[in-house]
């Protein structure tokens, strides 16, 4: 057993430092954060898809496939969730974090260092491995027959589960639209070409609640390491304006803070990002993003990540596109790649697509 801290619980104390296995980077090399304006990082707006015009209109499926290429993230505006399933994931996942430790742990059974499921942190393989500044809950929310996975769902507070599988099942239709618009936008268009993998009753669903408690040292530590998603697609939403979450722009080489306003004053925003399994099945027309999440010196912040992936035993195939000279994708079984994913550990370093590449 690999004995780690309970961030919320570091934080709780309020250290005027941090401790060492929490720094990130050598001084002299600090993370520039959101509340350090103008230092550092520049804010990159991300483009806003509008899910009403997309059904309809073929200028807004160009700028889906521009943003989509981009930096392989966009928001969502006018999805039609409707905005009490989204307060009640709000409500329950602060009323979960709002419990004391023993609490917690009692009501999902254990905290565990290891799992990527459950209640504590995942991908902790020793004791000297720097950490990240989070505390988080993973759950397998889809496929709804519970013998093709372990779910664990927190039994407290009571309306937990409900609230999260409510959003699911809306944010699942936003996804499988988007997968047939972003086929769409391909030369030539094909509606199917993405979204052929996916079966609403075998497509696997993750949820992740991210929980970044306020940090001593925001420029030293990490909430999230650089990373990309194993996903196809992953539906995010934060329900506070803090910021945190960074994205790195190949054609500049560097990180931007991502614009990123939780709603438009109607609506809560959502934010789509590409993981690998698009990158792959798109033969790299949609490169997953590079990405990360930063802390904030006196504020906590929550995002919630859904991770949509076809059926495990699912095998993907790079589309020939005319948008890409030759093919330098192959296929692969998603849940192969997965477990690969998971087993190279793959924040701090892209090792992961190898696995995919020709
Ligand atoms: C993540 O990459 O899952 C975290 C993104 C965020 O917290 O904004
Ligand atoms: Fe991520």
């Amino acid at each position: 057993i690999i004995r780690v801290p309970i961030v919320q619980e570091l934080a709780r104390r309020g250290l005027d430092f941090l401790p060492e296995r929490f720094i990130r980077v050598s001084p002299g090399n600090e993370i520039a954060t959101p509340s350090a304006h103008d230092s550092g990082e520049a804010c990159h707006p991300i483009p806003i898809i509008d899910m009403i015009k997309l059904r309809s209109e073929g200028e807004e499926l160009s700028k889906l496939a521009r943003a989509s290429k981009e930096c392989g993230m966009f928001l969502v505006k006018n999805h039609g969730i409707q905005s009490e399933v989204l307060s009640g994931v709000r409500t329950a996942v602060k009323g979960f974090f709002g419990l004391s430790f023993e609490e917690k742990r009692a009501s999902v059974g254990s905290y565990s260092s290891t799992d990527n499921v459950g209640y504590g942190r995942n991908f902790v393989k020793s004791e000297d491995q720097r950490l990240d500044w989070i505390d988080r809950l993973t759950m397998k929310a889809a496929p709804k027959d519970a013998t093709l996975g372990l779910r664990v769902w927190p039994q407290n507070p009571p309306n937990f589960r409900e609230a999260i599988e409510k959003y699911v099942e809306c944010a699942r239709k936003i996804c499988d639209e988007l997968l047939e618009a972003l086929g769409e936008s391909l030369t030539p268009p094909e509606k199917n070409v993405f979204l052929k993998y996916f079966e609403e009753e075998r497509s696997e669903i993750n949820a992740r609640v991210n929980y970044y408690p306020p940090c001593p040292r925001p420029d030293l530590a990490m909430g999230i390491n650089q990373h990309t998603d194993a996903s196809a697609l992953t539906v995010l939403i934060q329900f506070e304006n803090s910021g945190g979450l960074q994205v790195f722009k190949e054609d500049e080489m560097k990180w931007f803070r991502v614009e990123w306003p939780v709603d438009d004053g109607e609506e809560l925003l959502l934010l789509v990002n590409f993981g690998d399994l698009m990158e792959i099945m798109s033969n790299g027309c949609f490169k997953s993003s590079w990405h990360r999440a930063v802390t904030q010196k006196d504020v906590e912040r929550f995002s919630v990540a859904l991770f949509y992936n076809p059926p495990a035993e699912t095998e993907i195939e790079p589309i020939e596109s005319k948008q890409i000279d030759g093919v330098s994708y192959k296929k692969v079984v998603v849940g192969d790649y997965i477990k690969h994913f998971y087993d190279v550990n793959p924040t701090d370093t892209k090792e992961a697509i190898k696995f995919a590449l020709l």
